[in-house]
């Protein structure tokens, strides 16, 4: 994408994100990576008159594969301190986990990541729409006190939500303190830690990250009072059970986040990798009428469970309800209120 193409989407971005003459923004990234993304945000904040900076950190040693919440910040608190100083910090790093990024939020810095690839960002920009919708999803999520979500395939599982706080994507942020990734759409909480019981049948076609695959023959979880006790299937089953062992930490068997997404931009079938190189999964956890789970860390939510074991499945053809009432019928967003037209 050239530079003007960049900037253009990146104004759209920081404008719907709030961003105002005399704003101070920071736009993080590390050794050779996305440099092109400070560039075109830093052209898009000039012409909003913000007062912004590109803050460039070391590369990250090779030490190889994603540790979840590990940061080069970690090593540097005086840039977590100038951070903290400012009004809005664009994330072209991944801090999310880390505890400087939750840090930096409670100083009251908003917290914009982008770290997919532009032509993702320029297919699923945000809108007023999403937004709207999205806030009347987490609305609904935030008072109910039981989730249940069911599938043809055999899910049948039970989340009682009575400890953790709903949160909403939407993939701009225009409120202190608040975190966003560019892009999404979709809401989630956490269920009580030990108030998640039932059995999950992840069936072909269903996503597996950070594995970034298409399921070919189902994995059937059970789950009791919100840990995983058994995982059944083939090939799949055995490569998310052999990447779990390696981790060496059975809080990888917790229940993590899960809720349901909202992007009608998002397509289930554009993760493979002739259609869509590189990438981290955004466009498949966010496609209109998924209803996503997660295994490992709570912490996110505010939980204790800090495991960098972490997987999200969002999966098709679901039915998802908030306390007996449908939200999601067999992959279909049913409440009229919260209704998108597929793009
Ligand atoms: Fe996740």
């Amino acid at each position: 994408m050239d530079h003007e193409s960049f900037t253009q989407i990146c104004l759209h971005q920081l404008k719907m994100s709030g961003v105002h003459e005399g704003e101070k923004l920071v736009v993080l990234t590390q050794g050779n990576e996305r440099l092109e993304y400070a560039d075109a945000f830093m052209a898009a904040g000039a012409r909003l008159g913000a007062s912004m900076y590109h803050m460039r950190l070391p590369a990250p040693s090779a030490m190889g594969g994603w540790n979840v919440g590990v940061t080069g910040l970690a090593a540097l608190p005086d840039a977590v301190e100038a951070q903290k100083a400012c009004d809005m910090l664009i994330d072209c790093v991944f801090l999310l986990f880390s505890p400087e990024q939750f840090a930096i939020q409670a100083a009251g810095t908003r917290i914009l990541t982008a770290v997919e690839p532009p032509e993702l960002l320029a297919r699923m920009l945000p809108s007023t729409e999403l937004r709207e919708k999205v806030e009347i999803g987490a609305e609904y999520l935030a008072k109910a006190k039981v989730m249940r979500i069911t599938s043809p395939h055999g899910t049948d599982v039970t989340y009682k939500l009575n400890t953790y706080p709903t949160v909403a994507e939407y993939a701009c942020t225009d409120e202190p303190g608040r975190w966003d990734h560019w892009p999404s759409g979709f809401v989630f909480t956490g269920g009580d830690d030990d108030g998640v019981d039932g059995q999950i049948v992840v069936a072909p076609g269903d996503i597996l990250l950070p594995q970034n695959m298409y399921v070919r023959d189902p994995i059937t979880y059970t789950i009791k009072k919100g840990f995983i006790t058994d995982m059944r299937g083939g090939l799949d089953c055995e490569l998310v059970k052999s990447y779990m062992d390696g981790f060496n930490d059975e809080r990888g068997k917790g229940m993590s986040h899960v809720g349901w997404g909202m992007n009608p931009d998002a397509k289930w079938h554009r993760m493979t990798p002739g259609e869509f190189p590189g990438g981290m999964g955004m466009e498949p956890r966010s496609f209109y009428g998924n209803v996503m789970f997660s295994t490992g860390p709570n912490n996110e939510l505010g939980g204790s469970n800090d495991t960098a074991c972490h997987l999200d499945i969002p999966m098709r053809n679901c039915s998802l309800f908030l306390d007996d009432e449908p939200i999601v019928i067999d992959g279909e967003i049913v409440v009229k209120e919260m209704q998108m037209e597929r793009s």
